[in-house]
């Protein structure tokens, strides 16, 4: 199946930015990760940060005419704000992960608020890039279930 990662601001920034918080891997190393390891498992993954919510919305509706069959999202602060991306997503009707790699709720409380978490699969938080390794893992086996 294909699967598509989404990124949204400042995630082009990652290495660099506030790596205390989001650690050292740079996007380009936790794509090739990802990349890979959906290749392994005989699927195909491809990756898209944006800093613009109309790019990102424009990618979302875009995933249903190529048939995209999950969506890990990592909306950064776009989580917090983004009616416009909680109804790409709800039109579309792709099932997706929302990924933070920073625990959000261990932060500012306007963190606390996602637009999108009761409409997700599932939430990872607070485990950097491995959080993206692990829900690949899990849209793998639900795409599998699915499909087998
Ligand atoms: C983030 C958490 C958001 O609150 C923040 O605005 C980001 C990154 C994360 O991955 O931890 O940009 O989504």
């Amino acid at each position: 199946a294909r699967i598509l990662v989404l990124h949204g601001p400042n995630l082009n920034m990652l290495g660099e930015r506030e790596p205390e918080v989001y650690g050292h891997d740079t996007l380009d190393d936790i794509n090739r990760r990802l990349r890979q390891a959906a290749t392994d498992s005989g699927h195909t993954l491809d990756c898209f940060q944006s800093n613009a919510e109309s790019d990102l919305i424009d990618h979302i509706q875009a995933a249903r005419k190529e048939g995209v069959g999950f969506i890990l999202f990592n909306p950064g602060a776009f989580t917090h704000t983004s009616i416009a991306l909680r109804d790409a997503l709800l039109a579309v009707a792709i099932p997706f992960i929302e990924v933070h790699l920073s625990n959000v709720f261990a932060r500012e409380a306007f963190r606390r608020h996602s637009y999108l978490s009761d409409i997700a699969v599932a939430v990872v938080s607070g485990l950097g890039a491995q959080g993206y390794e692990l829900a690949l893992t899990a849209a793998i086996q639900r795409l599998e279930d699915t499909s087998g």
